[in-house]
């Protein structure tokens, strides 16, 4: 399975290339493949905000080599260049406010910045300290697809069909997907008949990103409105909704793309299994619950509008992008630290004291 996996990695979201930051326009795809290069801070917090990158993992490795690039350009330019840094990590901080992986990237920065500042090697220090981010992301996709392939097979023998919202796949992490990496790791052994792609309103991740992906690779997709959910679990026997996470606090509740909460519920009322996969580097223990959780509200355009045309009345549009999925609606986060079924505060603060398995 681990090879195959790999092979999944040719899709690749971003690339640390000749000192600047290379990122795959996810706004143009599928049909278009655009690379934007990024040389500095503030169009790596520009690229973040307006979607160019996008999904939890990939997000906070962006950041992480956006600091760097901050750093390189501070410190060329000489005088306080630690001082002059704030405005880099205060801004890339503010790029997007849900997925915390973002702030935990730049706080490992920051940690590495403190421990390395007067080393004559600072910068080639930091470098490694983002490469290092982004490996473990890499590390960690394997580790959960494994425990995720492991719960499905240990809980149900027959063929699955999944329902999966917005994208988690290589487009959103450091390597192949969380959710998505699951999904791919359960076709491999032979598990997945069909995988249900949410469309994923108004930036369409589903449609555009999640399906490209997966028909890529020849997994059996067909992409539904995120309205039909309800009636797919009804009538098209789907066992598991799987799905990642942005921010999961302290006491089990996971903030996702909009839509993930009213699909908890409906999948509780059919009794269809709910898996949220996502790194501890999405785990936010400093929130008690997910009340705590800034939810992300972008411009109504975005819903009102299609490819830039108008198509919505002119009226103001409610445009939330995240909401909260309660810890009791879910039956079980995998992490690469291992999983927890029924999530709960006490089993989240065992989870957390844990080092990763592999
Ligand atoms: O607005 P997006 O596309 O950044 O939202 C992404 C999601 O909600 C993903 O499900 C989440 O980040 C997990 S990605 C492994």
């Amino acid at each position: 399975m681990r090879d195959r996996l790999l092979a999944a990695e040719k899709v690749k979201a971003i690339a640390w290339r000749d000192g600047a930051l290379h990122l795959l326009d996810q706004r143009a795809l599928p049909h278009q493949e655009t690379w934007l290069a990024c040389t500095d801070a503030a169009a790596v917090a520009q690229a973040i905000t307006s979607m160019v990158v996008r999904g939890a993992p990939v997000i906070g490795i962006t950041a992480a080599y956006g600091l760097l690039l901050g750093a390189r350009q501070r410190h060329a330019q000489g005088g306080d260049w630690l001082a002059a840094l704030e405005q880099d990590f205060t801004v890339l901080a503010m790029a997007r406010p849900t997925a915390v992986n973002l702030s935990w990237a730049l706080n490992r920065m920051r940690e590495r910045l403190e421990r390395v500042k007067d080393h004559v090697d600072v910068l080639d220090l930091l470098e490694a300290e983002a490469a290092a981010i982004h490996e473990s992301d890499r590390e960690a996709n394997l580790t959960m697809a494994q425990l995720g392939v492991d719960l499905i097979r240990r809980q149900q023998g027959n063929l699955q069909t999944v329902l999966t919202h917005c994208n988690t796949g290589a487009l959103a992490t450091g390597g192949f997907g969380t959710a998505l990496g699951v999904i791919r790791g359960a076709f491999i052994e032979g598990m997945i008949e069909r995988v249900y792609a949410d469309e994923t309103r108004p930036w369409l991740q589903g449609s555009r990103l999640t399906a490209w992906e997966l028909a890529n690779e020849g997994i059996p997709v067909t992409v539904n409105a995120d309205s039909a959910a309800a009636h797919l679990m009804k009538t098209k026997g789907i066992t598991w909704v799987i799905v990642g996470a942005d921010r999961i606090t302290a006491n089990g509740d996971v903030a996702n793309k909009i839509g993930t909460y009213q699909l908890a519920v409906t999948a509780m009322h059919h009794g269809v299994r709910f898996m949220v996969v996502a790194p501890s580097s999405t785990i936010d223990m400093n929130l008690a619950s997910g009340e705590d959780i800034p939810i992300e509200e972008r411009d109504g355009r975005e819903l009102l509008e299609v490819g830039g045309v108008r198509v919505g009345a002119e009226v103001d549009a409610f445009n939330p992008v995240f909401d909260v999925t309660p810890a009791d609606l879910i039956d079980v986060i995998v992490t690469e630290k291992g999983v927890v079924e029924r999530p709960d505060a006490a089993k989240l603060a065992q989870l957390m004291c844990r080092k990763r398995l592999h």
